[in-house]
């Protein structure tokens, strides 16, 4: 059986997209299921976080495998969390755009072709995106059967006429298959009232695609990442891992429901 494929993407940056994918995946680890986290962004902000081992430079592994082929067992390295790999990115993917443009043949199913080889390996894909629109973002789009939405403020909406747009073209065009898994309020401030009319603009326009569960705004969540731990190890009893271990229990109910 393939692995359910899950992109987290919202075109705006610093929305909690890394926050997310290391979280989540993490949380799905901890509850028994092989997990891996492809890093597409070449910031390589969740590759310095749970990446584990180093490699020298990272990111390069994944364009040359991007670029030329290969299989995602030769490029997949174990994470920090047990049950977690991880497909590194870092520097050296910042030219994946560039060298993708140049791509005559199938440049938007790479991703796609590479995940294929996996076979059973893996029971969930996470892939951290980048921000900005781009062929990496195709990519993700084009492997993936759903995309997960982080929202952190009023600004993250902005985005979402850009988010729905390209859904709807990669379905047309690459990937029938796709479809919105979830909005997730990833840094939900439920006092303020901001935060109320945020839920509500989500939930008038996108209904039960909006998860119930959100994840507060929590300093554990932004201490997290410089120990190298997802905020379910490194702060087991904050808020914030009761959240993500919500979020995690409700992605996986969803998947259930649709099939
Ligand atoms: N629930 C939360 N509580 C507090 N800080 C958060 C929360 N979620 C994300 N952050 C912080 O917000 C910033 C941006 O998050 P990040 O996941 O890197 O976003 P993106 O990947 O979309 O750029 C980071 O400093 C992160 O630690
Ligand atoms: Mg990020």
């Amino acid at each position: 059986m393939q692995a359910r494929r899950i992109a987290v993407w919202n075109p705006k940056g610093g929305v909690g997209k890394t926050s997310v994918a290391v979280n989540l995946a993490a949380v799905l680890a901890e509850n028994g299921l092989p997990v891996l986290l492809v890093d597409l962004d070449p910031q390589g902000s969740a590759t310095q976080w749970c990446g584990g081992e180093r490699e020298a430079e990272p990111g390069k592994a994944l364009l040359a495998a991007l670029l030329a082929g290969g299989t995602i067992d030769a490029i997949a390295r174990p994470s920090a969390v047990r049950g977690l790999d991880v497909v590194g990115s870092g520097p050296a993917m910042y030219d994946a755009e560039r060298h993708l443009a140049l791509e005559p043949i199938a440049p938007d199913t790479r991703l796609r072709g590479l995940l294929e080889t996996a076979g059973a390996r893996w029971k969930v894909v996470l892939v951290d995106c980048p921000p900005q629109m781009g062929r990496l973002v195709t990519n993700a789009l084009a492997a993936c059967g759903e995309v997960l939405v982080p929202i952190a403020d009023a600004m993250s909406l902005a985005g979402l006429g850009t988010l729905v747009q390209t859904v709807a073209a990669v379905q047309h065009h690459v990937n029938p298959e796709l479809r919105i898994g979830g909005f997730i309020l990833s840094r939900e401030r439920e006092r303020l009232r901001v935060a109320r009319d945020i839920r509500k603009a989500l939930g008038e326009g996108f209904g039960e695609l909006v998860f119930g569960p959100s994840i507060h705004e929590c300093v554990a969540v932004m201490e997290a990442p410089s120990h190298g731990e997802p905020v379910t190890r490194y702060a087991p009893r904050s808020r914030a891992a009761d959240d993500y271990r919500a979020l995690a229990a409700e992605v996986f109910a969803r998947e259930v429901t649709h099939g």
